[in-house]
């Protein structure tokens, strides 16, 4: 192909190096997506700030609504019993404790005189030592702290059942980890 063939393009007026730029046009599709984008950005702001759309702040607050609230059971109450009378059942506390040397004895200690978690025997607690504290602290954990929480993966039932071993346990005073939290009646 000669020089004469060649569509004339017009080159920009600066060169580096010996380098020239071509000034092409965009091509139709780039400027179709601007085009697109610009004006979808334009109607959405006008739908969101003056035709009464979804505010964020407003997303935000139906979404944390329909959020499992602290306290309310986790997965699979539907069977589950009455807190308050496992605690004082010794089946309940039998299970619990099977639970408890399954799932927590590495982390609190085979007795509960705590290890990487804090010790569960003595009077002091971090999260409050009340049998539905020591529920909220299994069912939902302490996550950021390296309690998982096991309401999702044991159930509602042997969240209880744990509770009701953990307060069996409680003020037992097993040597271990020394206390953290604040000491409770
Ligand atoms: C991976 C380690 C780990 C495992 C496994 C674990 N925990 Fe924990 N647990 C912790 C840590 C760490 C804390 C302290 C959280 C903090 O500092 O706030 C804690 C805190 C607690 C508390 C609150 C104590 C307080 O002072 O308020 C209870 C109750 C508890 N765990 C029970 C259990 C039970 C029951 C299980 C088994 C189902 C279990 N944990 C399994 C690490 C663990």
């Amino acid at each position: 192909m000669s020089q004469n063939d060649q569509v004339q393009v017009p080159v920009r007026p600066f060169e580096a190096d010996g380098i020239k730029e071509l000034d092409n046009n965009l091509p139709s599709w780039w400027v179709g997506l601007f085009a697109f984008t610009t004006i979808f950005g334009a109607l959405y702001l006008l739908y969101v700030h003056g035709l009464g759309g979804p505010k964020i702040a407003d997303e935000f607050k139906n979404d944390m609504a329909s959020m499992p609230q602290p306290g309310s059971a986790p997965n699979g109450s539907g069977d589950s019993k009455d807190l308050n009378a496992m605690l004082a059942s010794q089946d309940s506390i039998a299970s619990g404790k099977a639970a408890y040397t399954a799932n927590c004895a590495p982390c609190h200690g085979p007795s509960g005189e705590g290890n990487i978690g804090p010790n569960l025997t003595d009077k002091f607690w971090l999260h409050g030592g009340s049998s539905d504290k020591i529920y909220l602290s299994i069912a939902n954990g302490v996550v950021e702290k390296g309690m998982p929480a096991w309401g999702p993966v044991l159930g509602d039932n042997k969240v209880k059942e744990l509770t009701a071993f953990i307060s069996s346990i409680k003020g037992t005073n097993v040597a271990g980890k020394a206390p953290q939290g604040t000491e409770e009646p």
